[in-house]
């Protein structure tokens, strides 16, 4: 059922943790399943030069969030801004179909935590304009 990315992320996830002086922090949750989904972001110069998770969750979240946190360190803002749940979920090789919304709430943490910079540093973003982290996960696919 979980390819082996998947189990390795769960067994072995990166980039866990926080980052206390963060220059961005999102927490999203499902309301369904009650998982939470913490991110924490260091920004220099528009690059994402460091960050960390916390997962309150299923397996799949966890391995989602391991998998989104090593697809946008290093990138760019913009970059970042691209990844979605889907190019998630593809990097570890497929998810469950009924296990695709914990890699919605990956993507939406992302999102989540740009926007607490942007907000944070008075710069915009494009294409965060109408992202809300209180949307219900479930309904994306
Ligand atoms: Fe809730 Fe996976 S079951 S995020």
């Amino acid at each position: 059922m979980y390819s082996e990315k998947v189990m390795e992320h769960f067994h072995n996830p990166r980039n866990v943790g926080e980052i206390e002086d963060a220059d961005g922090i999102g927490e999203v949750g499902n309301p369904r399943c009650g998982d939470i989904m913490k991110m924490y972001l260091k920004i220099e110069d528009d690059i994402i030069v460091d960050v960390k998770f916390k997962t309150f969750g299923c397996g799949s979240a966890i391995a989602s969030s391991s998998m989104a946190t090593e697809l946008i360190k290093g990138k760019t803002i913009e970059e970042a801004m691209n990844i979605t749940n889907k190019a998630v979920a593809k990097a570890l090789d497929g998810l469950p179909p009924i296990k695709m919304h914990c890699s919605v709430l990956a993507e939406q943490a992302i999102k989540s935590a740009l926007l607490d910079y942007s907000k944070k540093n008075g710069v915009h973003i494009e294409g965060l304009e109408n992202f809300d982290p209180t949307e219900d996960a479930h309904d994306h696919h």
